[in-house]
This record gives structure tokens, sequence and C-alpha cells, in this order.
């Protein structure tokens, strides 16, 4: 028998695969996509170009970029039994649980429903990214009784996600923070759910599966689900009126985690927190209302100067997201709106040179063989 030595727990400092796609290095703080650094595409990029970069592993031409705008515009649409199934979804549903069941019903109505080959996976990852932002705004407006706006396809795909979810065509200045905002989110590495696609597309399974799976991953509150739980402290501090260091104290003093911060892999500030903070900031004082970047600021010097702690990526898109009108319930959704770029190309480049991952478990259980006793003797 192999010699068996304790496995890392959750996977700790394992690499589990070779990889194009994202490049993290926790001790410098650097993430780059295709080796292109976070803060020149949240700079200079657009979500469109950020999905061809990962889908192709190089960045556009103009003809390219322009090509990409169009399909992603075209396949913003839904087959009818979609819109019914999101109407019939029970009134308690959370955004998220529609999200992950929509998907996966998505793949009766693709029209590529059986196909597995790059080329069609390359289209399944367009009409994909296309459809989740399309399912979380309809969703919304459905729940709260308001009627559905018509997809605009003259419109960048993070404006038409704010005009399908508001019903108003957004300001140039929340068009651009969204933008970013989906920029910041759309890869990184081997994280929960991408690893969760990677496993089931993996065994040949396809393309809907895969981020079904994902969306799964990325709901838990350790993941994706953060965000949300972020904005419910903040609600929660401002509605009793406790001072947000004290209230944060009171947590710990309780041993529960503050969501937002602490990071897996990130031993210096999550590069993406550097422009989500600033975002904060900034709509914050445009929209008349910093409440919720000064409540978030507080809490953060407290809990990096305390526990050395750093806010991660969803410390600050919480007070981000609400400061452009969106519902806490859709956070995480909106998640998902933007990493469905990274979890597709994952997906690709795993099956670009596939084989089952199947690791081994170091068992612990009673020591092999334990007799079976009959259940009379029991
Ligand atoms: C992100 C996260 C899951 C990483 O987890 P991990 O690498 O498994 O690290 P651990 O949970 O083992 O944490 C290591 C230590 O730091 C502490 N810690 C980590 N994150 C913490 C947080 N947000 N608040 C308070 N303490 C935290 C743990 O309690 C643990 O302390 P201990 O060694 O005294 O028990 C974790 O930091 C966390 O739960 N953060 C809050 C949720 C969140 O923001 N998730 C989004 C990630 S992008």
């Amino acid at each position: 028998m192999a010699t068996i030595t304790d496995a890392p727990k959750g996977l700790e400092g394992v690499t589990a695969a070779n990889s194009g796609i994202c490049y993290i290095d926790g001790d410098q703080g650097v993430l780059a996509y295709r080796g292109i650094d976070i803060h020149d595409l949240a700079d200079h990029s657009n979500f469109e170009e950020v999905c061809f970069l990962l889908w192709n592993g190089r960045l556009p031409n103009r003809t390219e970029l322009q090509e990409l705008k169009l399909n992603l515009a075209r396949e913003r649409k839904l087959d009818a039994s979609i819109i019914s199934l999101l109407r019939q979804a029970p009134k308690h549903a959370l955004p998220m649980d529609v999200l992950r069941t929509i998907v996966s019903a998505l793949s009766f109505y693709d029209p590529e429903e059986k196909a597995n080959d790059a080329e069609a996976n390359q289209r399944k990852s367009v009409r994909l990214t296309s459809q989740i932002a399309y399912v979380v705004s309809a969703y919304d407006r459905i729940r709260k009784g308001k009627p559905l706006v018509e997809p605009d396809r003259t419109l960048s795909h993070s404006a038409n996600f704010l005009y399908m979810l508001n019903g108003d065509v957004p300001s140039a200045t929340a068009e651009r923070a969204f933008d970013i905002a989906l920029i910041l989110h759309a890869d990184h590495e081997f994280n929960a759910s991408t690893f969760a696609a990677r496993v089931t597309a993996a065994t040949l399974s396809d393309m809907h599966s895969a981020i079904t799976a994902a969306i799964g991953a990325l709901k838990g509150p350790l993941h994706g689900g953060a965000n949300e739980a972020v904005f419910r402290i903040l609600e929660a501090i401002d509605a009793s009126g406790a001072d947000p260091v004290e209230y944060v104290k009171g947590m710990l003093a309780q041993k529960k985690k503050i969501p937002g911060f602490g990071h897996r892999v990130y031993r210096t500030e999550d590069p993406r927190a550097t422009h989500l903070r600033q975002m904060s900031e900034d709509l914050g004082h445009s929209s008349g209302n910093p409440k919720w970047f000064e409540i978030s600021r507080k809490i953060e010097q407290f809990v990096v100067g305390d526990r050395k702690l750093n806010a991660n990526v969803d410390f600050y898109s919480a007070s981000t997201y609400h400061t452009l009108g969106i519902d806490i319930d859709l956070f995480t959704p909106i998640f998902a709106v933007s990493r469905v770029s990274g979890w597709t190309a994952h997906v690709m480049e795993q099956l670009n040179d596939n084989r089952l991952i199947r690791p081994r478990a170091n068992y612990q259980g009673p020591i092999y063989p334990n007799r079976y006793v009959p259940i009379e003797k029991r």
C-alpha cells in the first residue's frame, strides 16, 4: 500500500492542472488574464474584449471585437418556454437558485444541444453569456410584477443588462462602473466554481452541465455568496445605528467570519478590491449617498489592522452594486453574469486537452477488513 500523508484540507496549495487563462501571484497581489494585468484591463478594456481575450487567448482586432459584440447582441433572446419557466418560479425563489435551474433548462432549447466540439462550445459561450444576463434581469422584473424590457441590441453588454433590469438606459458613468465590475469578476483561475465546471466538463458531459455546476458552487457564502452577506451586515449596522467597528468586533467575538475579507491565494490586497473600493467611493459621492462606502471603510480599516485580513473582491462590490440600484439578492447572480466568461473559457481549455479529473481520498475510516454484522446481531 502507498504511504499515506495527510491530504491538504480544501486542496490548499495543490496545483490541479496546467492552464493558460489566468495568472495570479498571491504574494505580489498580481492578477492577469492571458498575461494582461487586471489594472490595465480595468482601466482600458471592456467586458466584450475581455470575453474575446479569455475565449481566444489574445486581444481582438477591431473587426473581431465588432463581430463578437454583434454575436452577443444577436443572442439576447430566450425561448418562450424559458420565459414561462421564469414566470412559474415560486415567489420565494432566490434569483441565484432560479438562475441555476434555468441555465440547466437552457440546454433543451440550445440549437447545438448535442454538440460538444470546440466550435459549438465557442458559440455556446457567446450564447450563455448573453442568456445569463437576460435571465437575471428578466427574472428580477417578473418577480416584481414589472413588464419585461426587450433587449436593445445597439447597447453594450453592460448597458443592455442595466437597461433590461431597470427599464432606463444607464448613464455613461453607471455603464462604465458596471462594465469594470464585470471585467474584474470575469476569471480567477481555479476558484471553486471554475473547478466545479472543469470537473464536470472533464467527464465529457456538456457545457450547460458544467455551467450549472459552477453556478451551484458560486452560490455559497464562502465564494460568490459573500457579496450578499457583506451588504446584509452593512444594512444591519445602518438599521441598528451600531458603530461599525463595535459590530464587527461582536461578530469576531462570536467566532464569526467577516464576509468580504480573507482569501485562499492573496497575501496582499486583492487587486480587484483596489478598483472596487474606488468605485464604491466615487459612486457614493456622485449619488450623494456615501454612507455605504463610509461604513465599509470603517470596517475595512479595523479588520485590516486587527486581523491582518484584506478586503477581497466581494467587500466593495456590495456597496458598489447597491449604489447602482441593484437588489441584494442579485449580487451573486451578477457575479455569474460576469464569471460565465471565465467558466466557459476553462471548459474549452479543459476539453482541448482533456483527461478525467479523479483524485484520490486519504481513507481514514474503520480499518479494512471491517466485519459485516448481520442485522439481527447488531
Ligand atoms: C475566503 C476564505 C473562504 C478563504 O478561506 P481559507 O483559505 O480556507 O482560510 P480559513 O477559513 O482557513 O482561514 C484562515 C484563518 O483566518 C481566519 N479568517 C479567514 N477569513 C476570515 C474572515 N473573513 N473573518 C474572520 N476571520 C477570518 C479564519 O478564522 C482562520 O483563523 P484560524 O486559523 O484562527 O482558525 C475565508 O477567508 C472566508 O471565509 N472569508 C469570508 C468569505 C468571503 O469573503 N468569501 C469570498 C472569497 S473571494
